[in-house]
């Protein structure tokens, strides 16, 4: 590996950088693992075909059916001139930009794709194109769709069966868009629920996981007379492998497990998916002990093809190969070796085809491995009818606007939404509720889908949708509304629960705000948005002796003990998608009171007892949770609750202006770190280091005390922030007149390289030079002050800080970091020049 990524680095005759190579591959032990079998079969004719095809193909042609780019970076003329075998659609990539996109808008523009794929030369190979997108929770990317629950209601669930329909169901949407392949199902076992992907695992136990891969891949796919018919789309078991076990629940971090822990939790998923016929699987953007998943040979030939037989085509994750040491998005021989058959390259195909071909013809890529890659892409072209499948818009479903949400698929949706409830608490036996009386529906999550439907949902973080984004689904509020009035009560909506005439009931429903991958990282597992609005509208209630149900959306389980207090009884939905009015058929309660569906939903993660309780699973030493993996109340249960601790929360008891202590976030505000590529990785753990190439690193070091301030290295290798910040704004003007300063405890260890800027503001914050003033920072530990006012001189918004503390630079610089806060001036105190 090093003599490869040095000849590659002197051929482009830049110096190795020190720091960049990998220490060596942990070694597997496949034989170790457990085999698996594809029921689909070699078919000896369809490899005949192959050989022909490959046999006249030249190796431009083949590199083209190993690259796939994504929509915005791609031209129907790239695919004709490329020979491009596939291109993706990401998370919120839409046709014109238009998230109300109409299937007809979808479908033209596939279309154009497709023909250029098949426009060649007479005697040329002519191989059609396909088109993969990520149908996570039903064909979420696409205004009207059905939305799923995501895979964590699914695993409350506890119902393979009702996966497989979801599977099924969604298939044909993505069908209506004339497209061919899905990027699912999500096989994580998620482990440590900081993790902002813990909601697309189906649980923390690896056995939950391996009955819904098998379940998730034959619905998407079908199976024996239906595999991959038109009514199926190709599946995806991602992220291979130990996606959920990575340190701190870090996103794209390291997955530090033993082998045989690797294999028998991370590893549950993929025999009964490969059993159960998927025809692709996606490596993992992290690592296993240090190396890159993309890179480990052992792992993803000698025990994913090798031992677990999969002949399918292993993709890869989002421009992954790019963060192995010594590759870049656009050079990386180092994954094709290792095993990877299909790039997912999103921006810089172009330049990663020519150093593939390059690196082909010079042999660095032995042409057997390239071969074996294609081969695997046209088997699988060969299996889902590729070659005989005519215009997207002319096959069957395609543009039929009628399965886009079709009745049938939402009435599965909303079979999904009731068995995925978690009842958690039912002390007064307030639910279930008796529809004809007056019920009042408060909280922010009330009336608002996209909150329902959390990430992956139109766009990739899911935080930009209104209830108009979503037409034909129902809102949590709706569909109690719906019941009630059906029953002849009353219902009423009010954010905030107020009211002006007391209400029988009400139902609060309150949680986490949309994020998808390392957005919805955390450092703990408490709630982070709506937690104290929340408490006030329970507390309000509970002061009036309104009877309450409380009702939390979210991606994880949260420590919200004192939200279960304030409450009669409390139910976790998760994120259950568009058809809300599941939330009320469990809820509500037939006229005279009986149960017209009980609760069904089993924990599949164990719920923190403490904010700071993670790692937290079921077998553990000394397992502790609030509630056990495998609770859930039916209305059968005469169980009271009572009074939950709360005493062991952590109360932030830091005076006004004060931001960081001890490296510790206070008031609110966190650190973070980012770069380009991923602006915003929270700072969880003991190390964080941005993604790929580590331009920033933050590690734990001791100043007066253990691990009480952060070693924070810039190496230079592009340009990386660290960030001080806040979800709630803060009004800093009062202070910038006042003449305050921001002052910053820090020490310098290695002087800064070239420019280092200083910000505070918010999604813009204004930065200022500030590079003489670190240079010139005395030995040993002491602040950098700025007065407040030279921010608002230079247009930043000081009433409106969500960021009170910026530091970039793109050079070599280390520094110690402690403490941020707002103090008073001093005569010293001067605007950076
Ligand atoms: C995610 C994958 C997803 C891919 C394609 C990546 O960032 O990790 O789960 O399939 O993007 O959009
Ligand atoms: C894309 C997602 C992708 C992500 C990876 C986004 O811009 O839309 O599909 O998963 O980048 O970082």
């Amino acid at each position: 590996m090093l003599r490869k990524a040095l000849r590659r680095s002197m051929l482009a005759g830049t110096a190795l950088l020190c720091g960049a190579v990998q220490a060596a591959e942990p070694p597997v032990h496949p034989e170790t693992w457990p085999a698996a079998e594809s029921p689909i079969g070699i078919n000896p004719a369809v490899e005949a075909r192959i050989d022909e095809l490959l046999g006249r193909m030249n190796v431009e042609e083949k590199v083209g059916q190993v690259v796939q780019p994504e929509m915005k970076s791609v031209t129907p003329d790239d695919v004709r001139a490329y020979h491009i075998g596939s291109v993706e659609n990401g998370g919120g990539s839409v046709p014109n930009g238009d998230k109300h996109a109409s299937p007809e808008d979808w479908i033209s523009m596939i279309d154009a794709y497709w023909e250029a794929s098949v426009d060649v030369e007479e005697g040329a190979v002519r191989i059609p194109m396909m088109w993969a997108t990520d149908a996570v929770h039903g064909h979420n990317n696409v205004y009207g769709a059905t939305l799923f629950p995501h895979n964590i209601g699914l695993g409350a669930a506890r119902d393979p069966d009702l996966v497989r329909r979801i599977g099924e169901a969604t298939a044909k949407e993505v069908r209506a868009l004339g497209m061919d392949w899905s990027f699912a199902p999500t096989l994580a076992v998620v482990r440590d629920d900081r993790w902002g992907r813990t909601y697309e695992s189906y649980s923390e136990n690896p056995e939950i996981v391996a009955l819904y891969a098998d379940a998730m891949v034959r619905g998407l796919q079908g199976e024996g007379e239906t595999f991959l018919d038109p009514d199926h789309v190709v599946s995806t078991a991602k992220h291979y492998l130990g996606d959920g076990g990575t340190d701190g629940g870090r996103d794209q971090g390291d997955n530090p497990a033993p082998e045989a822990r690797l294999r028998d939790f991370g590893g549950a998923g993929y025999p009964p998916a490969i059993s159960a016929g998927t025809q692709a699987v996606m490596a993992s953007f992290s690592s296993w002990q240090g190396t890159k998943l993309h890179a480990h040979k052992g792992l993803l030939t000698d025990v994913l093809k090798e031992r677990m037989g999969f002949d399918g085509i292993l993709f890869g994750d989002w421009n992954a190969h790019g963060q192995i040491p010594g590759c870049t998005n656009g050079n990386c021989p180092d994954a094709l070796l290792a095993g990877l058959d299909m790039y997912n390259v999103p921006q810089d195909w172009k330049e990663l085809h020519g150093n593939l071909v390059a690196q082909v013809e010079d042999g660095t890529i032995p042409m057997n491995r390239l071969d074996d890659a294609v081969r695997r892409i046209l088997r699988v072209k060969f299996r889902a009818g590729t070659f005989d499948q005519g215009l997207p818009s002319s096959r069957p479903h395609a543009g039929d606007e009628t399965l886009l949400g079709a009745p049938a698929h939402r009435a599965i949706a909303r079979e999904a939404v009731r068995k995925s409830l978690v009842l958690l608490k039912n002390d007064a036996g307030v639910l279930p509720i008796e529809p004809t009386g007056r019920l009042l529906v408060a909280g922010a999550g009330a009336d608002d889908i996209g909150k329902a439907s959390g990430g992956w949902t139109l766009s990739w973080q899911g935080d930009d949708n209104t209830n108009e984004d979503f037409p034909g689904a129902t809102s949590i509020w709706a569909g109690l509304r719906d019941a009630v009035e059906e029953a002849g009560g009353t219902a009423v909506f009010s954010a905030d629960g107020s009211f002006k005439e007391k209400p029988d009931a009400a139902v609060v429903v309150f949680g986490e705000h949309p994020y998808a991958e390392f957005q919805g990282d955390q450092a703990d597992v408490a709630l982070h948005t709506e937690n104290e609005e929340s408490l006030q509208v329970l507390r309000a209630l509970r002061e009036a002796g309104v009877p309450t149900a409380a009702v939390l959306i979210s991606g994880r389980p949260l420590y919200v003990n004192e939200q279960i207090n304030a409450a009669d009884a409390f139910v976790a939905a998760w994120l259950p998608g568009s058809e809300g009015a599941g939330v009320a058929d469990v809820l509500l309660a037939a006229p005279g009171g009986a149960v017209r569906h009980d609760f069904n939903g089993k924990l599949s993660f164990s719920w923190p007892r403490r904010p700071g309780q993670t790692p937290l699973n079921v077998g553990d030493e000394g397992y502790d949770p609030q509630f056990a993996y495998g609770y859930g109340l039916t209305y059968e249960d005469d169980i009271m609750l009572g009074q939950l601790d709360e005493a062991e929360v952590p109360v932030d008891d830091a005076p006004p202006g004060v931001f960081l202590t001890e490296g510790r976030g206070r008031n609110g505000f966190a650190l973070s770190i980012g770069d380009e590529q991923a602006p915003h990785i929270a700072v969880v753990g003991k190390r964080v280091a941005t993604y790929g190439s580590e331009s920033l690193t933050l590690t734990a070091i001791d100043r007066d005390r253990q691990e009480d301030a952060w070693a924070v290295r810039w190496s230079g290798r592009g340009e990386a922030w660290l960030e001080l910040s806040a979800e709630e704004p803060i009004d800093l003007t009062r202070e910038a007149n006042g003449a305050m300063v921001l002052a910053v405890s820090m020490r310098l260890d290695v002087a800064p390289g070239g420019a280092v800027m200083l910000g505070v503001g918010g999604e813009d914050s204004v930065m200022l030079d500030v590079t003489d003033r670190v240079k010139r920072l005395p030995d040993g530990w002491s602040e950098l002050r700025v007065p407040l006012r030279c921010f608002g001189e230079n247009g930043a918004a000081l009433d409106d800080v969500t960021t009170v503390l910026r530091l970039q630079t793109e050079h070599p610089l280390t520094i110690g970091l402690s403490d941020a806060t707002i103090a008073e001036t001093s005569a010293s105190d001067s605007c950076p020049n």
